[in-house]
Protein backbone atom coordinates (compact mmCIF):
# COMPACT_ATOMS: atom_id res chain seq x y z
CA UNK A 1 0.00 0.00 0.00
CA UNK A 2 1.36 3.39 -0.63
CA UNK A 3 1.53 5.61 1.88
CA UNK A 4 0.12 9.17 0.72
CA UNK A 5 0.08 10.58 3.85
CA UNK A 6 3.90 10.98 3.42
CA UNK A 7 2.90 13.46 0.72
CA UNK A 8 4.44 16.50 2.68
CA UNK A 9 2.25 19.69 2.94
CA UNK A 10 3.72 22.68 5.13
CA UNK A 11 5.69 24.68 3.65
CA UNK A 12 8.42 23.75 6.06
CA UNK A 13 8.69 20.02 5.00
CA UNK A 14 8.31 20.99 1.44
CA UNK A 15 10.96 23.24 1.32
CA UNK A 16 13.37 20.42 2.27
CA UNK A 17 11.91 17.88 -0.09
CA UNK A 18 12.43 20.49 -2.93
CA UNK A 19 16.16 20.82 -1.96
CA UNK A 20 16.68 17.03 -1.39
CA UNK A 21 14.55 15.41 -3.91
CA UNK A 22 14.15 17.83 -7.10
CA UNK A 23 15.98 18.50 -9.96
CA UNK A 24 16.41 22.28 -10.59
CA UNK A 25 17.00 23.61 -14.10
CA UNK A 26 20.19 24.51 -15.32
CA UNK A 27 21.41 24.77 -12.12
CA UNK A 28 23.80 23.98 -9.46
CA UNK A 29 20.90 22.40 -6.93
CA UNK A 30 20.13 24.98 -4.46
CA UNK A 31 20.41 24.67 -0.77
CA UNK A 32 17.69 26.92 0.10
CA UNK A 33 14.71 26.17 -1.97
CA UNK A 34 13.18 28.80 -4.67
CA UNK A 35 9.95 30.73 -3.94
CA UNK A 36 7.10 29.48 -4.01
CA UNK A 37 4.92 31.12 -6.47
CA UNK A 38 1.09 31.27 -5.43
CA UNK A 39 -0.97 33.55 -8.11
CA UNK A 40 -0.49 35.93 -10.87
CA UNK A 41 -2.47 38.29 -13.04
CA UNK A 42 -1.60 40.87 -15.44
CA UNK A 43 1.69 41.72 -15.29
CA UNK A 44 2.48 40.88 -11.48
CA UNK A 45 2.79 37.56 -9.22
CA UNK A 46 2.42 36.83 -5.62
CA UNK A 47 5.24 34.38 -3.44
CA UNK A 48 4.21 32.45 -0.41
CA UNK A 49 6.39 34.99 1.24
CA UNK A 50 3.61 37.60 1.08
CA UNK A 51 5.31 39.90 -1.55
CA UNK A 52 4.17 40.78 -4.70
CA UNK A 53 6.67 41.48 -7.60
CA UNK A 54 6.41 42.64 -11.33
CA UNK A 55 7.44 40.40 -14.07
CA UNK A 56 9.67 41.75 -16.47
CA UNK A 57 10.24 38.37 -17.98
CA UNK A 58 7.12 37.44 -19.05
CA UNK A 59 8.24 33.79 -17.55
CA UNK A 60 11.06 33.31 -20.32
CA UNK A 61 8.86 35.50 -22.70
CA UNK A 62 6.00 32.74 -22.77
CA UNK A 63 3.15 34.86 -20.80
CA UNK A 64 2.87 37.57 -23.40
CA UNK A 65 -0.88 38.26 -22.86
CA UNK A 66 -0.29 38.61 -19.21
CA UNK A 67 -0.78 35.90 -16.49
CA UNK A 68 -4.39 34.31 -15.71
CA UNK A 69 -6.51 36.65 -18.25
CA UNK A 70 -10.30 35.30 -17.57
CA UNK A 71 -10.96 34.45 -21.40
CA UNK A 72 -7.68 31.63 -21.70
CA UNK A 73 -8.38 30.16 -18.09
CA UNK A 74 -12.50 29.45 -19.21
CA UNK A 75 -11.47 28.27 -23.29
CA UNK A 76 -9.26 25.51 -20.96
CA UNK A 77 -12.01 24.86 -18.72
CA UNK A 78 -14.72 24.50 -21.51
CA UNK A 79 -12.34 22.50 -23.36
CA UNK A 80 -11.53 20.00 -20.44
CA UNK A 81 -15.34 20.15 -20.07
CA UNK A 82 -15.82 18.52 -23.08
CA UNK A 83 -13.00 16.54 -23.89
CA UNK A 84 -9.14 16.62 -22.35
CA UNK A 85 -7.25 14.77 -25.01
CA UNK A 86 -7.49 12.09 -27.55
CA UNK A 87 -4.79 9.85 -29.65
CA UNK A 88 -3.60 12.11 -32.43
CA UNK A 89 -4.34 9.64 -35.16
CA UNK A 90 -7.92 11.16 -34.89
CA UNK A 91 -8.35 14.81 -34.55
CA UNK A 92 -10.36 17.24 -32.96
CA UNK A 93 -11.71 20.21 -33.45
CA UNK A 94 -9.33 23.04 -31.54
CA UNK A 95 -6.44 20.72 -33.36
CA UNK A 96 -7.89 21.16 -36.62
CA UNK A 97 -8.43 24.71 -35.94
CA UNK A 98 -5.35 26.26 -34.57
CA UNK A 99 -3.49 24.14 -37.68
CA UNK A 100 -5.93 27.25 -40.16
CA UNK A 101 -4.88 29.53 -37.48
CA UNK A 102 -1.18 29.50 -37.77
CA UNK A 103 -1.65 29.43 -41.05
CA UNK A 104 -3.60 32.44 -41.62
CA UNK A 105 -0.85 34.64 -39.07
CA UNK A 106 2.35 32.80 -40.41
CA UNK A 107 4.08 34.58 -43.33
CA UNK A 108 4.14 33.50 -47.11
CA UNK A 109 3.22 29.69 -48.27
CA UNK A 110 3.48 28.47 -44.27
CA UNK A 111 0.58 26.00 -44.13
CA UNK A 112 1.34 22.37 -42.89
CA UNK A 113 1.96 22.33 -38.72
CA UNK A 114 3.34 19.77 -36.35
CA UNK A 115 1.51 20.40 -32.99
CA UNK A 116 3.58 19.14 -29.45
CA UNK A 117 4.72 20.17 -26.89
CA UNK A 118 6.98 22.98 -26.54
CA UNK A 119 10.02 24.88 -28.22
CA UNK A 120 12.71 22.07 -27.74
CA UNK A 121 9.86 19.06 -29.80
CA UNK A 122 8.99 21.97 -32.39
CA UNK A 123 12.70 22.59 -33.35
CA UNK A 124 13.22 18.63 -32.97
CA UNK A 125 10.37 18.17 -35.73
CA UNK A 126 11.51 20.98 -37.91
CA UNK A 127 15.22 18.96 -37.86
CA UNK A 128 13.48 15.79 -38.91
CA UNK A 129 11.46 17.72 -41.45
CA UNK A 130 14.93 18.74 -42.60
CA UNK A 131 16.56 15.72 -42.79
CA UNK A 132 13.77 13.44 -44.55
CA UNK A 133 12.89 16.08 -47.06
CA UNK A 134 16.15 17.37 -48.23
CA UNK A 135 17.81 13.56 -47.77
CA UNK A 136 20.94 15.29 -46.23
CA UNK A 137 22.34 14.58 -42.60
CA UNK A 138 24.24 18.09 -42.08
CA UNK A 139 22.42 21.03 -40.18
CA UNK A 140 24.05 24.45 -39.47
CA UNK A 141 23.63 26.26 -36.61
CA UNK A 142 24.84 29.97 -35.07
CA UNK A 143 27.23 30.23 -32.41
CA UNK A 144 25.38 31.96 -29.59
CA UNK A 145 22.03 30.34 -29.92
CA UNK A 146 19.47 28.13 -27.77
CA UNK A 147 17.23 25.87 -29.67
CA UNK A 148 16.08 23.48 -26.58
CA UNK A 149 16.84 20.70 -24.24
CA UNK A 150 16.26 17.27 -25.87
CA UNK A 151 19.71 15.61 -28.04
CA UNK A 152 19.49 17.47 -30.89
CA UNK A 153 17.99 20.73 -29.92
CA UNK A 154 21.02 21.05 -27.63
CA UNK A 155 23.39 20.09 -30.07
CA UNK A 156 21.90 22.82 -32.50
CA UNK A 157 22.54 25.18 -29.45
CA UNK A 158 25.99 25.96 -30.31
CA UNK A 159 28.55 27.33 -28.02
CA UNK A 160 25.80 28.05 -25.51
CA UNK A 161 27.34 27.26 -22.09
CA UNK A 162 24.50 24.80 -21.61
CA UNK A 163 25.15 22.54 -24.79
CA UNK A 164 28.96 21.93 -23.18
CA UNK A 165 27.48 18.74 -21.37
CA UNK A 166 25.82 17.45 -24.67
CA UNK A 167 27.00 14.33 -26.40
CA UNK A 168 26.51 15.46 -30.13
CA UNK A 169 23.96 12.80 -31.57
CA UNK A 170 21.47 12.11 -34.40
CA UNK A 171 23.02 14.83 -37.25
CA UNK A 172 26.58 16.06 -38.20
CA UNK A 173 26.47 19.72 -37.06
CA UNK A 174 28.67 23.21 -38.49
CA UNK A 175 28.57 25.73 -36.67
CA UNK A 176 28.52 29.69 -38.26
CA UNK A 177 28.74 32.99 -36.69
CA UNK A 178 25.84 35.38 -35.75
CA UNK A 179 25.59 38.67 -36.99
CA UNK A 180 26.97 39.94 -33.82
CA UNK A 181 27.79 43.44 -34.63
CA UNK A 182 28.80 44.34 -30.90
CA UNK A 183 31.40 41.08 -30.64
CA UNK A 184 31.31 40.97 -34.06
CA UNK A 185 33.40 37.33 -34.90
CA UNK A 186 35.47 39.19 -37.78
CA UNK A 187 36.58 42.02 -36.30
CA UNK A 188 34.44 44.25 -38.33
CA UNK A 189 32.43 47.00 -38.24
CA UNK A 190 28.56 47.16 -39.75
CA UNK A 191 27.98 48.23 -42.33
CA UNK A 192 31.32 48.60 -44.05
CA UNK A 193 31.32 45.08 -43.31
CA UNK A 194 29.10 44.36 -45.83
CA UNK A 195 27.48 41.24 -43.60
CA UNK A 196 30.85 39.29 -43.97
CA UNK A 197 28.64 36.71 -41.69
CA UNK A 198 26.56 36.08 -43.74
CA UNK A 199 28.90 35.48 -46.59
CA UNK A 200 30.64 33.47 -44.53
CA UNK A 201 27.75 30.95 -44.19
CA UNK A 202 27.30 30.48 -47.94
CA UNK A 203 31.44 29.75 -48.37
CA UNK A 204 30.38 26.95 -45.31
CA UNK A 205 27.99 25.69 -46.81
CA UNK A 206 29.96 25.32 -50.10
CA UNK A 207 32.95 23.68 -48.27
CA UNK A 208 30.91 20.88 -46.97
CA UNK A 209 29.14 19.78 -49.80
CA UNK A 210 26.35 22.47 -50.84
CA UNK A 211 23.24 21.08 -51.80
CA UNK A 212 24.50 17.34 -51.45
CA UNK A 213 25.18 17.43 -47.92
CA UNK A 214 23.70 20.61 -46.03
CA UNK A 215 20.33 20.05 -45.01
CA UNK A 216 19.52 23.31 -42.94
CA UNK A 217 20.34 26.00 -41.01
CA UNK A 218 18.50 27.07 -37.64
CA UNK A 219 18.29 30.99 -36.65
CA UNK A 220 16.91 32.32 -34.07
CA UNK A 221 15.71 35.83 -35.93
CA UNK A 222 16.70 37.74 -32.57
CA UNK A 223 18.79 35.86 -31.19
CA UNK A 224 16.93 35.69 -27.30
CA UNK A 225 18.82 33.90 -24.56
CA UNK A 226 22.11 34.14 -25.29
CA UNK A 227 22.47 38.05 -25.80
CA UNK A 228 19.11 40.12 -27.68
CA UNK A 229 20.95 40.14 -31.04
CA UNK A 230 19.01 41.81 -33.32
CA UNK A 231 20.68 41.28 -36.86
CA UNK A 232 20.65 44.50 -39.27
CA UNK A 233 18.02 44.59 -41.60
CA UNK A 234 19.86 43.25 -44.76
CA UNK A 235 20.79 39.83 -42.99
CA UNK A 236 17.66 37.93 -43.35
CA UNK A 237 16.99 38.42 -46.56
CA UNK A 238 20.70 37.86 -47.59
CA UNK A 239 20.56 34.32 -45.70
CA UNK A 240 17.34 33.62 -47.84
CA UNK A 241 19.20 34.04 -51.26
CA UNK A 242 21.79 31.96 -50.12
CA UNK A 243 20.00 29.12 -48.80
CA UNK A 244 17.92 29.34 -52.17
CA UNK A 245 21.14 29.11 -54.00
CA UNK A 246 22.01 25.72 -52.45
CA UNK A 247 18.58 24.52 -51.43
CA UNK A 248 19.42 24.47 -47.93
CA UNK A 249 16.11 24.86 -45.69
CA UNK A 250 15.94 28.13 -43.79
CA UNK A 251 14.39 27.05 -40.31
CA UNK A 252 13.27 30.34 -38.33
CA UNK A 253 12.68 29.50 -34.42
CA UNK A 254 10.45 31.84 -32.91
CA UNK A 255 10.35 30.00 -29.98
CA UNK A 256 11.03 33.52 -28.32
CA UNK A 257 10.34 36.36 -30.74
CA UNK A 258 6.83 35.18 -31.97
CA UNK A 259 3.67 36.01 -31.24
CA UNK A 260 4.01 39.90 -30.96
CA UNK A 261 7.22 39.76 -29.24
CA UNK A 262 9.45 42.20 -31.40
CA UNK A 263 6.52 44.41 -32.57
CA UNK A 264 5.27 42.45 -35.23
CA UNK A 265 3.57 38.67 -35.24
CA UNK A 266 6.64 37.11 -36.07
CA UNK A 267 10.01 38.76 -36.07
CA UNK A 268 10.49 37.60 -39.85
CA UNK A 269 7.74 39.81 -40.89
CA UNK A 270 10.03 42.80 -40.05
CA UNK A 271 12.37 41.85 -42.93
CA UNK A 272 9.73 40.14 -45.14
CA UNK A 273 11.36 36.70 -45.31
CA UNK A 274 9.55 33.74 -45.39
CA UNK A 275 11.45 30.89 -43.51
CA UNK A 276 11.22 26.96 -45.00
CA UNK A 277 9.69 26.25 -41.52
CA UNK A 278 9.09 27.71 -38.78
CA UNK A 279 8.74 27.07 -35.21
CA UNK A 280 7.22 28.29 -32.52
CA UNK A 281 6.03 27.96 -29.02
CA UNK A 282 5.39 29.99 -25.63
CA UNK A 283 3.42 33.21 -26.92
CA UNK A 284 1.15 30.21 -28.46
CA UNK A 285 -0.35 29.91 -25.64
CA UNK A 286 1.27 32.31 -23.73
CA UNK A 287 2.10 29.87 -21.52
CA UNK A 288 -0.79 28.70 -20.45
CA UNK A 289 -0.77 25.28 -21.71
CA UNK A 290 2.30 23.88 -22.97
CA UNK A 291 2.41 23.54 -27.07
CA UNK A 292 4.76 24.16 -29.71
CA UNK A 293 4.30 24.01 -33.67
CA UNK A 294 6.26 23.59 -36.50
CA UNK A 295 5.33 25.11 -39.55
CA UNK A 296 6.40 24.07 -43.27
CA UNK A 297 5.81 25.80 -46.66
CA UNK A 298 3.11 23.89 -48.78
CA UNK A 299 5.89 22.24 -50.62
CA UNK A 300 7.76 21.01 -48.29
CA UNK A 301 4.20 19.63 -46.81
CA UNK A 302 2.80 18.17 -49.86
CA UNK A 303 6.05 15.67 -50.23
CA UNK A 304 5.00 13.92 -47.19
CA UNK A 305 1.77 12.73 -49.42
CA UNK A 306 4.03 10.13 -51.32
CA UNK A 307 6.83 9.94 -48.01
CA UNK A 308 6.21 8.91 -44.78
CA UNK A 309 6.54 11.24 -42.02
CA UNK A 310 8.57 9.70 -39.66
CA UNK A 311 7.46 11.67 -36.58
CA UNK A 312 5.12 11.24 -33.84
CA UNK A 313 4.45 11.59 -29.96
CA UNK A 314 1.54 10.70 -27.69
CA UNK A 315 0.26 14.61 -27.11
CA UNK A 316 0.89 15.86 -30.35
CA UNK A 317 -2.20 18.48 -30.65
CA UNK A 318 -3.30 17.90 -27.17
CA UNK A 319 -6.90 19.71 -27.28
CA UNK A 320 -6.68 21.70 -24.29
CA UNK A 321 -3.46 23.49 -25.31
CA UNK A 322 -4.93 23.74 -28.48
CA UNK A 323 -8.04 25.53 -27.10
CA UNK A 324 -5.44 27.60 -24.96
CA UNK A 325 -3.84 28.91 -28.46
CA UNK A 326 -7.36 29.18 -30.02
CA UNK A 327 -8.44 31.67 -27.17
CA UNK A 328 -4.84 33.54 -26.70
CA UNK A 329 -4.05 34.19 -30.48
CA UNK A 330 -7.05 36.05 -31.10
CA UNK A 331 -6.43 38.44 -28.23
CA UNK A 332 -3.17 39.68 -29.76
CA UNK A 333 -5.15 41.09 -32.35
CA UNK A 334 -8.69 42.76 -30.51
CA UNK A 335 -6.44 44.03 -27.48
CA UNK A 336 -3.63 45.43 -30.11
CA UNK A 337 -1.16 44.04 -28.32
CA UNK A 338 1.51 43.88 -31.14
CA UNK A 339 0.73 47.43 -31.81
CA UNK A 340 1.79 48.24 -27.81
CA UNK A 341 4.46 45.72 -27.97
CA UNK A 342 6.07 47.76 -31.20
CA UNK A 343 5.11 51.40 -29.47
CA UNK A 344 5.98 50.68 -25.59
CA UNK A 345 8.94 48.32 -27.09
CA UNK A 346 10.51 51.57 -28.49
CA UNK A 347 10.04 53.34 -25.19
CA UNK A 348 11.40 50.65 -23.36
CA UNK A 349 14.32 50.97 -25.62
CA UNK A 350 14.58 54.64 -25.16
CA UNK A 351 14.66 54.25 -21.26
CA UNK A 352 16.91 51.28 -21.41
CA UNK A 353 19.57 53.77 -23.50
CA UNK A 354 18.87 56.30 -20.14
CA UNK A 355 20.79 53.31 -18.07
CA UNK A 356 23.76 52.81 -20.84
CA UNK A 357 24.32 56.55 -20.02
CA UNK A 358 24.29 56.09 -16.32
CA UNK A 359 26.04 53.15 -15.72
CA UNK A 360 29.68 52.01 -16.88
CA UNK A 361 28.59 48.52 -16.18
CA UNK A 362 26.02 49.00 -19.35
CA UNK A 363 28.38 48.72 -23.10
CA UNK A 364 25.65 48.11 -25.32
CA UNK A 365 21.49 48.35 -25.00
CA UNK A 366 19.23 46.93 -28.67
CA UNK A 367 16.19 45.33 -28.50
CA UNK A 368 13.04 45.20 -30.75
CA UNK A 369 9.63 45.56 -29.37
CA UNK A 370 8.74 44.76 -26.20
CA UNK A 371 12.55 42.61 -26.17
CA UNK A 372 15.56 45.10 -24.71
CA UNK A 373 18.49 43.61 -23.96
CA UNK A 374 21.50 44.89 -21.47
CA UNK A 375 25.39 44.03 -22.54
CA UNK A 376 27.60 44.41 -19.41
CA UNK A 377 30.85 45.02 -19.30
CA UNK A 378 34.04 45.78 -17.28
CA UNK A 379 35.33 48.37 -19.56
CA UNK A 380 32.87 50.51 -21.74
CA UNK A 381 35.67 51.29 -23.69
CA UNK A 382 37.67 48.15 -23.96
CA UNK A 383 34.18 46.46 -24.09
CA UNK A 384 35.93 43.32 -22.24
CA UNK A 385 32.79 41.10 -21.39
CA UNK A 386 32.00 41.87 -17.65
CA UNK A 387 32.50 37.91 -16.53
CA UNK A 388 33.39 34.91 -18.43
CA UNK A 389 31.56 33.08 -21.33
CA UNK A 390 31.70 30.14 -18.97
CA UNK A 391 30.52 31.61 -15.66
CA UNK A 392 27.16 30.98 -15.96
CA UNK A 393 28.24 27.36 -15.33
CA UNK A 394 30.48 27.89 -12.56
CA UNK A 395 29.92 27.69 -8.60
CA UNK A 396 29.73 30.85 -6.39
CA UNK A 397 28.33 34.72 -7.44
CA UNK A 398 28.62 36.85 -10.76
CA UNK A 399 27.54 40.17 -11.46
CA UNK A 400 24.36 39.40 -13.35
CA UNK A 401 22.95 36.88 -10.54
CA UNK A 402 24.42 40.05 -7.85
CA UNK A 403 21.95 42.10 -10.12
CA UNK A 404 18.94 39.86 -10.29
CA UNK A 405 19.07 39.41 -6.72
CA UNK A 406 18.75 42.56 -6.17
CA UNK A 407 16.44 43.09 -8.15
CA UNK A 408 14.24 40.82 -6.80
CA UNK A 409 14.63 42.91 -3.24
CA UNK A 410 13.06 45.44 -5.23
CA UNK A 411 10.53 43.42 -6.61
CA UNK A 412 11.37 42.93 -10.06
CA UNK A 413 12.29 39.70 -12.21
CA UNK A 414 14.16 40.10 -15.17
CA UNK A 415 15.86 37.66 -17.60
CA UNK A 416 19.03 37.28 -16.14
CA UNK A 417 19.30 33.74 -15.70
CA UNK A 418 20.54 33.04 -19.34
CA UNK A 419 24.03 32.36 -20.28
CA UNK A 420 26.22 35.13 -21.56
CA UNK A 421 26.44 38.94 -19.97
CA UNK A 422 22.94 40.33 -21.06
CA UNK A 423 20.29 40.81 -18.68
CA UNK A 424 17.28 40.76 -21.09
CA UNK A 425 14.29 42.36 -20.18
CA UNK A 426 10.62 41.13 -21.91
CA UNK A 427 7.33 42.50 -19.81
CA UNK A 428 4.01 41.17 -20.66
CA UNK A 429 2.78 42.97 -23.81
CA UNK A 430 0.15 44.43 -21.71
CA UNK A 431 2.90 46.28 -20.06
CA UNK A 432 1.89 50.14 -19.51
CA UNK A 433 4.15 53.21 -19.30
CA UNK A 434 4.14 53.33 -15.60
CA UNK A 435 5.06 50.18 -15.43
CA UNK A 436 7.70 50.49 -17.71
CA UNK A 437 8.74 53.30 -15.67
CA UNK A 438 8.67 50.84 -12.38
CA UNK A 439 10.99 48.68 -13.89
CA UNK A 440 13.23 50.64 -15.40
CA UNK A 441 13.40 52.58 -12.02
CA UNK A 442 14.58 49.24 -10.13
CA UNK A 443 16.65 48.15 -12.27
CA UNK A 444 19.04 51.55 -12.22
CA UNK A 445 19.04 50.43 -8.60
CA UNK A 446 19.98 47.20 -8.99
CA UNK A 447 22.67 47.69 -11.84
CA UNK A 448 24.47 49.50 -8.92
CA UNK A 449 25.51 45.29 -7.73
CA UNK A 450 27.26 45.53 -11.41
CA UNK A 451 28.91 48.78 -11.81
CA UNK A 452 30.86 47.58 -8.39
CA UNK A 453 32.47 44.95 -11.19
CA UNK A 454 33.51 47.54 -13.66
CA UNK A 455 37.34 48.89 -13.85
CA UNK A 456 37.30 53.18 -13.13
C1 LIG B 1 14.65 30.38 -29.23
C2 LIG B 1 14.23 29.20 -28.39
N1 LIG B 1 14.05 28.02 -28.98
C3 LIG B 1 13.66 26.95 -28.28
C4 LIG B 1 13.45 27.02 -26.92
C5 LIG B 1 13.02 25.81 -26.15
O1 LIG B 1 11.67 25.94 -25.83
P1 LIG B 1 11.04 25.08 -24.64
O2 LIG B 1 11.68 25.54 -23.38
O3 LIG B 1 9.56 25.38 -24.73
O4 LIG B 1 11.30 23.65 -24.93
C6 LIG B 1 13.63 28.24 -26.26
C7 LIG B 1 13.41 28.35 -24.81
O5 LIG B 1 13.71 29.32 -24.17
C8 LIG B 1 14.04 29.36 -27.02
O6 LIG B 1 14.25 30.55 -26.45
Amino acid sequence: MIDLKRIPGEKQDLDAYEVEHLFHSWSFQPAVSPLRVVSARGVRFKTDDGRERLDFSSCFVSHNIGHQDPRVVEAICEQARQLTSFVPNLSTRPRAMLGRMLEEITPGDLSRSFLSTGGTEANEAAVKICHQYTGRRKMLARYRSYHGDTATSMSLSAGDVRSWAQVLGGMELVRVPQPYCYRCMFGQSYPECDLCCATYIDEVIELEGGGDQVAGIICEPVTGANGVIVPPPEYFPRLRRICDKWGVLLIADEVMTGFGRTGRWFAMDHWDVVPDIMTMAKGITSGYMPLGATIARKHIGDRFQDQFFSHGATYAGHALACAAALAVIPIYQTDGLIENSASLGAYLLERALELKDRHPSVGDVRGLGLFVGLELVKNKKTREPIMPHAARIQPGTNPKLEVAKKLAELGVMAMAANPGNVIGLAPPLIVTKDEIDEGIAAMDEALEAADAYTEA
